[in-house]
């Protein structure tokens, strides 16, 4: 958990200043329809001014919001050292775009920038409220797990006139959060075409932000057609040198079903999207809701008081509290949690041990009542999830799973057989399986294809982990298959050797051979799985412009 008063003023401010190249292409992609105005909604320090004096825009009216005055100032200063025709105006951009709004008001003919990224809580009370008032204005749903480039991007778009065009730089997130859907459903509907940059790099040194550049036409008319959404993946910055509008002409654009959710399908060719579709009609594959379920695990509201290992069990006489428990990957390296694992956890001193008081009555127990005490002394019992529920050292729902899942992993997700019958917590879910045996639908699980769907559904943050969230899971394709491919001990002796590239190719390729997928089919499944993972972990790939 971020609190705020551990960010830095930078951070909430989201003053981070885009590199003078970037900004140029951008001002240089709107500067093709000659833009007559020009709006710039959180100019910061001007870059994108000196961007558009450099694309030979500074005779066009430019309207430049800023809400920091320092900042805005030294905008308003480089504008006039540029001798550029800019109106600097520092006031918050989101109240401002309110009243500016259709009707009437959607008048610029370009939108450049690069909004704040700023996570909704971290914004003062006076912009929630306007944020939330930009969305309704739109008609778009909102979520409060929004951050302020989405609000900034919505109003934005409302604000330019039809055939205009925005060129701004904005968190690779916006491919996949699910915050953010209302905004690639507004963009998709309001616009005529929508490319993005994608570099393997990140842009903004010193920080593990990535970011993307957002090249969008708005439709010219109610009639217009949009031709969807083209990913563009970059490696450097080579692609600076090309012209603008060729990138922007040149990218491969789909639209429909395939972007209505999530934009990552987009990376994929069509023939690649085509297989995944034929497989999944093909009746072999399936969605994971239609075969398992999937639930949180145990909320203790405080881990370490809660998960334990076996010095603190002895030293403060809970043996009669403890059950086993696993929610780290250190705790389970291979697909099986069986008691040797567990075991071997508990010498390597893992925090294997999930202290549950049922009840009241614990605190007949000297040892329970003064461990009790030591955690609230702690104020344990003050933190939100603790305080919720009476006694606060009970934690509620409580129970065991045939399967867990980690929520994050590094390369691929995979189950876990929970055959020591131990508990999970909230890193890690709880599955029930209805159709197949559990050791079935765990050794299956690991193949190229749910790998794959799982790079499109699921969402990554700065560093490169892959996170899934119920919803996502519920989406990951998997095999209908009624027996394992390879025995479950086969593929989990692997999982402990081997890197999970090659687990796929030798075991997870079987899966798909299993289901009836000719060995090209097989080989492009799992190509595609590598080049969206590498996309991922910013590892080089295939298909990428240099
Ligand atoms: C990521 S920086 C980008 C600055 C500039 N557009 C660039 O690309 O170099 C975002 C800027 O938004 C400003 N900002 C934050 N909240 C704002 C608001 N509500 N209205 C206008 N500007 C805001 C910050 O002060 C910061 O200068």
């Amino acid at each position: 958990m971020n609190f705020i008063q551990n960010e830095t003023a930078e951070k909430l401010r989201g003053g981070y200043y885009t590199p003078i190249d970037l900004a140029s292409f951008a001002a240089q992609w709107v500067g093709e329809i000659s833009p007559s105005s020009i709006l710039e909604p959180s100019c910061g320090d001007g870059s994108f001014l000196q961007a558009l004096a450099n694309a030979s825009l500074g005779k066009s009216e430019i309207t430049a919001i800023e809400l920091n005055e320092i900042e805005a100032s030294k905008a308003s200063q480089r504008a006039r050292s540029l001798g550029i025709n800019a109106d600097v105006i520092p006031t918050d951009f989101l109240a401002w775009a309110l009243c500016q709004m259709p009707p009437g008001g959607a008048r610029y003919d370009a939108v450049v920038g690069n909004p704040p990224f700023i996570r909704y809580q971290y914004l003062p009370a006076t912009f929630q409220a306007e944020a939330e008032k930009i969305f309704c204005k739109l008609g778009c749903k909102f979520t409060k797990h929004t951050n302020a480039w989405v609000p900034f991007i919505l109003a934005s778009v409302a604000l330019l006139r039809m055939g205009g065009r925005l060129a701004m730089v904005v968190p690779s997130e916006i491919i996949h959060v699910l915050h953010a859907q209302s905004l690639r459903t507004f963009l998709a509907s309001e616009c005529s075409k929508v490319v993005l940059i994608d570099p393997e790099e990140i842009w903004f040194e010193n920080t593990l932000q990535g970011a993307v550049l957002l090249l969008a036409e708005k439709k010219k008319d109610a009639r217009d057609v949009s031709q969807g959404l083209g990913l563009v993946p970059v490696r450097g910055r080579k692609f600076l040198t090309t012209m603008p509008g060729d990138v922007f002409k040149k990218a491969e654009a789909i639209s429909g079903k395939a972007i209505e959710a999530k934009w990552t399908r987009a990376f994929l060719s069509q023939s690649v999207r085509e297989l995944i579709d034929e497989v999944q009609n093909g009746g072999q594959f399936v969605v994971f809701k239609d075969v398992a379920e999937v639930d949180v695990g145990i909320v203790t509201g405080a881990n370490k008081f809660f998960l334990v290992d076996d010095k603190t069990v002895k030293t403060n006489r809970l043996e009669k509290w403890v059950h086993p428990m696993f929610g780290r990957s250190e705790h389970s390296p291979g697909i099986i949690y069986d008691d040797a694992q567990h075991q071997r956890n508990k010498l390597a001193g893992l925090p294997t041990n999930f202290v549950w008081f049922p009840d009241q009555s614990v605190m007949k127990s000297s040892a329970a009542a003064s461990y009790i005490e030591f955690g609230e002394e702690q104020e344990l019992h003050k933190r939100y999830k603790c305080r919720v529920r009476k006694p606060w050292y009970t934690v509620p729902s409580v129970s065991k799973s045939a399967i867990g899942m980690l929520k994050r992993c590094h390369d691929a997700p995979k189950l876990v057989l929970n055959k020591a019958g131990a508990f999970t917590t909230d890193t890690a879910y709880r599955i029930e399986v209805q159709k197949f045996r559990p050791s079935t639908f765990v050794s299956n699980f690991i193949n190229p294809l749910t790998a794959l769907s799982a790079e499109l559904e699921g969402r990554t943050y700065g560093g490169g982990v892959l996170e899934l969230v119920p919803s996502e899971i519920e989406r990951l394709i998997v095999p209908t298959l009624s027996k394992a491919a390879s025995p479950i001990a086969d593929v989990d002796k692997a999982m402990r050797s081997m890197k999970m590239p090659q687990v796929q190719e030798t075991y997870g390729i079987e899966v798909l051979k299993a289901a009836g997928l000719s060995s090209q089919n097989r080989k492009t499944i799992f190509d595609a799985w590598i080049q969206m993972k590498s996309r991922r972990q910013r590892n080089g790939g295939d298909k990428i412009t240099e």
